[in-house]
Order: structure tokens, then sequence, then C-alpha cells
């Protein structure tokens, strides 16, 4: 499983990548305006830390201007994958960036026929978004699952991306799905090396190497 950080902040994102626990990142407009800064900087930034996908999204609804705005985007970086909106437009510029070599994640997806309709339109990746189903008492698990079998039932390549990853649990059973990627808030992602019998078995052997006085 690829493991995408979900985050616009560039110190965040290099020392992920420094430790070598990121396969690409995504953003959003809401994300790229919590950085108070221009989005193509940030983009351009953040595609000179990590060779995988960095996903950046276009802000118009028709698709001509979608289709430009993913042009312009795909200038910064050769790693820019062009994130779109589930919507009629949206997969319809999806076709057309696809086929002209673009990567393409489409974003929001909330079923697993919004799921089936990207692949046909040549998506390169599909977010759905688990949190928000969550919030809404919907198992967003349960649309991943779905989305695997679809996929796999017609060979379609498009990679499934759980997106609105909230909890350790959400990435566990993401990956239990066989989701091909999760795109993960940076305290999330470092939250999943904890564990309380780690810390108690290290302070443990640290205790006892002192009292040995065991040196290497
Ligand atoms: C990722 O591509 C999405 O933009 C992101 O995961 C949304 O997460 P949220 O529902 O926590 O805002």
């Amino acid at each position: 499983m690829k493991f995408f950080v979900d985050t616009a902040d560039t110190d965040e994102i290099n020392s992920l990548a420094e430790a070598g626990l990121i396969d690409g990142v995504t953003t959003n407009p809401s994300l790229i305006a919590k950085s108070g800064r221009a989005m193509s900087d940030v983009i351009a930034e953040i595609c000179d830390l990590t060779a995988g996908h960095v996903s950046a999204e276009v802000v118009a609804t028709d698709f001509d201007t979608m289709v430009s705005e993913g042009r312009k985007l795909q200038k910064i970086a050769s790693n820019v994958a062009v994130k779109l909106p589930l919507t009629m437009d949206g997969l319809k510029a999806c076709r057309t960036l696809s086929d002209a070599g673009t990567a393409v994640n489409v974003t929001l997806c909330f079923s697993a026929n919004q799921a089936l309709l990207a692949a046909k339109a040549g998506a390169t990746y599909i977010s759905p978004f688990i949190g928000r189903l969550d919030d809404m008492n919907i198992d967003g698990m349960e649309v991943i699952e779905e989305i695997r079998v679809i996929y796999d039932n017609y060979g379609f390549e498009t990679e499934i991306l759980a997106a609105s990853i909230r909890n350790a649990n959400h990435v566990k059973l993401s990956a239990l799905a066989g989701a091909d990627v999760a795109t993960v808030p940076p305290n999330v992602l470092r939250g999943l090396a904890n564990h309380p019998l780690t810390d108690k078995g290290l302070a443990a052997f640290l205790a006892d190497a002192e009292k040995a006085g065991i040196k290497i």
C-alpha cells in the first residue's frame, strides 16, 4: 500500500519524506488556503520534495475552465496529478486530460457508482472520502470494499486512494479492504508508529542496559 500525506505544509512533508514514509502528497483548496501561500509556489515546492504524484485541485466547475486549469497545474511539474471533482464536467475533463497523458485524481467520491464512472473516464486515482461518510453515520469503509470488488471484476487500473482519513483504524481498514493508496494527515501518519507496549518495552530494555553498563 502506498502512503500519500494529506497536507500543504512543506515542513511536515519534508520531514516525512526524509523518514522515507511517503509515496506522494494530496492537497485540496482548503489545505492550500491554510498554507497562506500562492498555489503555484506551494505545489512547485511540494513537487521537489517527493518523486511521487502531488495532487493539485482545480477550482473551476465547468469543463473548459477545468481543462485549462488542469493544463496550467500540470505544467508546474511532471509529477502533478490534476484533481478534479466527481461531476459530469469533471469526468469529461478527466477523459480529456487522461487521454493527453496527465495523471488525474477524481475527488469527492462518496459511492461505488461514482467510482465506476471515474474508472470509465480514465482516472489514475479515485478518492473515496471515508471520514466524511462516517460523519453522516454511513460506513465509509463499505464504499472502499465495493469499489475494490467492482474494479477487480472488470480489471480497471484506476487506483483506489482512501481519503478523508481521520484515524489509525481508517488506515488499517483501508489496507485490509485493498485500497491501493491511503492519503493520511501528518499527525495520523506519525501516530501509526505508536504503541504503549513499545514505549514500555523500550524503557525496560534501556534500564537493563544502563544497569549492566552495556556499551556499543
Ligand atoms: C484528500 O485528497 C482530501 O482532500 C482529504 O483527504 C479530505 O479530508 P477531510 O475530509 O478530512 O477534509
